[in-house]
Order: C-alpha cells, then structure tokens, then sequence
C-alpha cells in the first residue's frame, strides 16, 4: 500500500465529490474500468474505481454510502489515505461505445472518457438535476457525448437512464454497450437489451477484500469467476446471479 495526500476535494453534484489523490510514491497506471482500495486510517478498506489518471495523480469519484465513504467524501487537501492497485482487469472495448451509467457508476466513464474520446457517449441517468451537476462537463472535456436522463425532468430527457439508453440504440448503431451502476438499472437495462437480441456488459459490485485471488470473498455468485481478477466488467448473463441476489428475482 501506498501513501497518499488528497490534494483536491471537489463537489460534483448534491452528493458526489470528486477526490484527487497524489501518491507519495508512484502507483502503476490504471487501465479503464480498474479500480483502486482506498484506506482511510481508523476506517476500512474500499474499493473505488480510477475515474482518472494525470501523472501519478489518481482521482477517485466519491459517493456516500456508509461510515467509510462519508469520511472520504469529506476529507480535505493535505490528508493522508492509502491507495493499492490497480486491480481487476482493464476493459476498452473496441469502435463506438455507449455507456450508461447511474450515481458514481459514472466514474470509471470519466476515464474512459479521457481514453476513447469521441467514440464514447455516455447515457447519465438521475433522480433530479441537483445529482448531475458537473459531471456532463467532465466527460465532455474529454471528448465525449453526454446524454442525461433525470426522473423528474429537471435536467434532460424525463425518464430513466434505460428508457433513454434504448431511445439512442433505436436511432444509432454502437458496437459495445457497458454499464455500472444501481443494479436495478443495470438489470432493467440487461433484460431490455435482450430483447433487442443485444447483451451489454456490467460493471459488478461484490465484496472486493484482498483483490490477489485469495480470500474468494468477491466471487461472483453462481459463478468460479472472482472480480478482483477477472472483473468489475462481465457479461450481463455472467452477472446474472449477483443481479438476482441483490435486486431479487422477478
Ligand atoms: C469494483 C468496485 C468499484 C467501486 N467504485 C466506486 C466508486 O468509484 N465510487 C463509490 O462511491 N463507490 C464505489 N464502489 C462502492 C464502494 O466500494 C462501497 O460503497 C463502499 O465499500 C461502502 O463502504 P462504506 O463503509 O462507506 O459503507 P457500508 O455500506 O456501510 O459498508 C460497510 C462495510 O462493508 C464494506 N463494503 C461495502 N461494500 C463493499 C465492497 N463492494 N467491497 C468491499 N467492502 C465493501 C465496507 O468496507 C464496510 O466495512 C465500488 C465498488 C466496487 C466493487
Ligand atoms: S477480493 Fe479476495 S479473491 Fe477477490
């Protein structure tokens, strides 16, 4: 593990911060869709995926959830964490690219974004306008398009990230289609897409503990496939299981 300064704690949107992370030491390049643990002194461990790289400066998109997350979310430049990784396996899927994404599903997109450029869009779907805020900017520095879904309509399309990620595969051709998020989203979005004779890839959040292959305790259930080795990105019929085990079965 490596030591690292926060040096910039940005909000993004309501909730979101967008933490930039310098390492005291340098840390291997991510690729996309890796993530890092991040270790918060007197707190746990989490996994938290690159949302971008620059020099040996890591960001980290933070949402709050638990004691963990809520510390990060509101640390300030000049505190220390530790940062270990990358782990998982990079995914850069080839030609033209739609990613849909809810809450800081977003953040391995941004760094996606800095790498496919204009051949991403990414379909960001929300509750309302306050949990967008900077993030279309984000990705669009980088070349990206950006299409934003908010239920109650005070930003973009009124609807779901799904209705409208299905709305832009009626109108044009994508050669991959990719995923993370609420895993209602992304189940709603799998079993849609399967009618359409089409199967996106999914971003999974299981238990992530040593990220070597170890302790087993991020085995995607129902499968031999661990996600610190072989993920966060499968297939939606290989995510399956998780998707049943925390959204239940319809
Ligand atoms: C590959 C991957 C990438 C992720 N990327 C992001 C991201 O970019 N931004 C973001 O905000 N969140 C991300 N998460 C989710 C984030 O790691 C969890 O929300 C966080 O671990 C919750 O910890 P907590 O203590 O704040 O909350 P709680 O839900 O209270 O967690 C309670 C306990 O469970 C542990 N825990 C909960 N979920 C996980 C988990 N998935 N893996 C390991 N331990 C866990 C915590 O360490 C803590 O000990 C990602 C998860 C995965 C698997
Ligand atoms: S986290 Fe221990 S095997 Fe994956």
């Amino acid at each position: 593990m490596v030591s690292a300064r926060v040096v910039d704690n940005l909000a993004v949107t309501e909730t979101m911060h967008l933490l930039v992370l310098e390492p005291l030491f340098p840390v291997e390049s991510p690729g996309p869709m890796q993530f890092y643990m991040v270790w918060l002194p007197g707190l746990e461990e989490v996994p938290m995926s690159v949302a971008d790289f620059v020099g040996r400066r890591v960001s980290i998109l933070v949402k709050p959830r638990g004691p963990t997350t809520s510390a990060l979310a509101s640390s300030r430049p000049g505190n220390i964490v530790g940062v270990r990784g990358p782990f998982g396996r990079p995914f850069e899927p080839p030609g033209k690219v739609l990613a849909v994404a809810g809450g800081s599903g977003v953040a391995p997109f941004i760094y996606m974004s800095r790498l496919l450029g204009s051949r991403l869009t990414v379909v960001y779907g929300a509750r309302s306008a306050g949990e967008v805020g900077l993030l279309p900017s984000l990705l669009e520095s980088n070349g990206a398009s950006v299409a934003v879904a908010t239920e109650d309509g005070t930003a973009g399309y009124r609807g779901t990230a799904v209705d409208l990620a299905l709305e832009l595969l009626g109108r044009e051709r994508y050669d991959n289609v990719v995923a993370a998020g609420p895993p209602a989203m992304l189940k709603a979005l799998g079993r849609a897409l399967k009618g359409m004779g089409l199967e996106p890839m999914i971003s999974v959040e299981a238990m992530v503990k040593c990220g070597m292959g170890a302790c087993g305790s991020c085995a995607l259930p129902g499968t031999t496939r661990l996600l610190c080795l072989e993920g966060p990105v499968f297939r939606y019929s290989e995510a399956l299981g998780w998707l049943e085990e925390v959204v239940g079965e319809e």
